[in-house]
């Protein structure tokens, strides 16, 4: 019965998983994995109660009492933007349980364990401590609490091939001796590797981060599984490990960057370029914004980072459906890695209701966007950079962009002429077809909608 149910959690969990693949089915596909985790907890406390283990299995439902109440509150609470920072937080807790399976199955076994239970164990332990220590400093650094920029252990990268060096000799010593002490070196050498090793990734690189140490957590769950013998474990971490590391590698290859050059460059660091802001540009006020969109057929909305910052995903809907009424074509161009996590956008358009089908990704938008007559950029500047196209020395050149120099008329509304997270400038600014409406996103849109609505 238990391994029939683990297998009825594992199935859960992959239908889930391929729930989450369209914005249509992903609620469902969560609500599925989650009952998928639900079979599993409740499999581990009947075993408990069966076995007539009472001292453990009171104390697991204290655990999920306790632990399940946090979880609630931190989730319903959370504010859309600082999501990373919650993830962040549960890949660390998830690496942190696999790492103590690991330790509470060394305490319990004693010298003499077959090699390959050695060996899942010190893998448990290692994986689980990098990410436990690892996740708490792409959170710190999110947070605030940790400083943001690129901050790098002396010796630099060699350092960490060091510690990794010394973790992994000490990982062996442990199979080949069976001696505790060997374990918890190595254990704490890796809790030391997830500081040194996240310290000097700049802030905005935290995403891909996270999404890495997300796939390591599971890596751990899945090896604590074999540790202790738990299927839905085994299969479970397994999926997170493997989703985990496929999102980590389409982000880097969304930005254009390699892995090791995320991991290792400090990319963030350099200071920003002086001549940024000085050139002319054409600047636009709400009521010209509202003159070009009102009498546009066909518009295109780009969201970015600075519409999450803006909270302005009601406000774009408000104005959208307003020119819509118009019998105005809106459709909205969502680039990757626009914002500062997978799906960003796409999470925020859904808050407001903005229907699936008016949601174009980059290669469905850049066909279209030759025959948009407007472009409205709320936030967004490094996507729509043309660097990214003409520049073989900038930063970004290469990585794939919304072509919105396309469009007859480009509006991009954004406090200044700041650069975004790459840190660099964007010529589209300067360009005779683009205007530039200086103001929050969301000011900028409630005062467009109300001029659009005096037309
Ligand atoms: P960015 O290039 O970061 O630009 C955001 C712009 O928003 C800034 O230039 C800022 O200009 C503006 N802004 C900030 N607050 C605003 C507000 N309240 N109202 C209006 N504008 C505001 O954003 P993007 O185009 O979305 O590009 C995302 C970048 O993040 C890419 O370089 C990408 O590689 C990187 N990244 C993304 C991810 C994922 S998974 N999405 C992960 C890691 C890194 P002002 O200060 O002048 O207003």
């Amino acid at each position: 019965m238990t391994e029939l149910a683990y297998l009825a959690a594992g199935v859960l969990f992959i239908v889930g998983l391929k729930g989450l693949t369209s914005p249509t089915t992903a609620r469902r596909g969560n609500r599925l994995a989650a009952l998928g985790m639900l079979l599993a907890v409740i499999v581990v406390v009947v075993d408990l109660i069966v076995d007539d283990v009472a001292a453990a299995w009171a104390v697991v439902i204290a655990g999920l009492i306790v632990g399940g109440a946090i979880g609630f509150i931190l989730a319903t609470r959370v504010q859309m933007t600082d999501m990373p920072q919650l993830v962040a937080a549960f890949n660390g807790f998830g690496g942190g349980a696999s790492a103590l399976v690991a330790s509470a199955a060394i305490v319990a076994a004693g010298s003499g364990v077959a090699t390959e239970t050695a060996v899942v164990t010190v893998l448990s332990l290692v994986i689980g401590a990098v990410t436990l220590s690892g996740s708490f400093v792409a959170f710190g650094k999110l947070q605030g609490i940790i400083a943001g920029r690129p901050i790098s252990p002396p010796g630099g990268t060699a350092t960490n091939g060091v510690i990794a060096a010394l973790t992994v000799i000490a990982g062996i010593a442990a199979v080949a001796t069976g001696e505790d002490v060997w374990y918890w070196v190595a254990g704490g050498l890796a809790l030391v590797l997830g500081v040194s090793a996240v310290m000097p990734i700049g802030g905005a690189d935290m995403p891909v981060v996270i999404s890495l140490l997300n796939s390591l957590s599971g890596v751990a769950a899945a090896m604590a599984g074999f540790v202790i013998g738990n299927q839905a474990l085994i299969v479970g971490g397994a999926l997170v490990g493997a989703a985990g590391f496929i999102l980590t590698v389409e982000m880097s290859v969304a930005m254009n960057r390699s892995l090791a050059n995320i991991l290792f460059s400090g990319f963030g660091g350099a200071p920003v370029s002086d001549d940024i802001g000085t050139k002319p540009v054409k600047r636009a006020t709400a009521d010209d914004a509202a003159i070009a969109l009102a009498y546009a057929d066909k518009v295109a909305v780009v969201p970015g980072y600075g519409l999450a910052v803006a909270q302005a995903q009601h406000a774009v809907k408000d104005l959208a459906s307003a020119l819509e009424e118009r019998g105005i074509d809106v459709y909205y161009a969502i680039h990757p890695v626009a914002g500062r996590m997978p799906g960003h956008m796409n999470v925020l358009l859904a808050e407001a209701d903005v229907p699936y089908d008016q949601l174009y990704d980059l290669d469905q938008a850049n066909p279209q966007l030759t025959q948009t007559d407007v472009v409205l950029v709320l936030g967004a500047n490094d996507v729509i950079n043309p660097s990214a196209k003409d520049d073989p020395d900038s930063p970004i050149y290469g990585m794939p962009i919304l072509d919105v120099d396309e469009a007859t008329t480009t509006i991009v509304v954004k406090r200044s002429l700041s650069p975004g997270f790459a840190g660099i400038d964007n010529p589209l600014f300067y360009e005779d077809g683009t205007l530039m409406y200086f103001a929050d996103a969301k000011q900028a849109l409630e005062e467009t909608l109300s001029a659009v609505e005096r037309l």
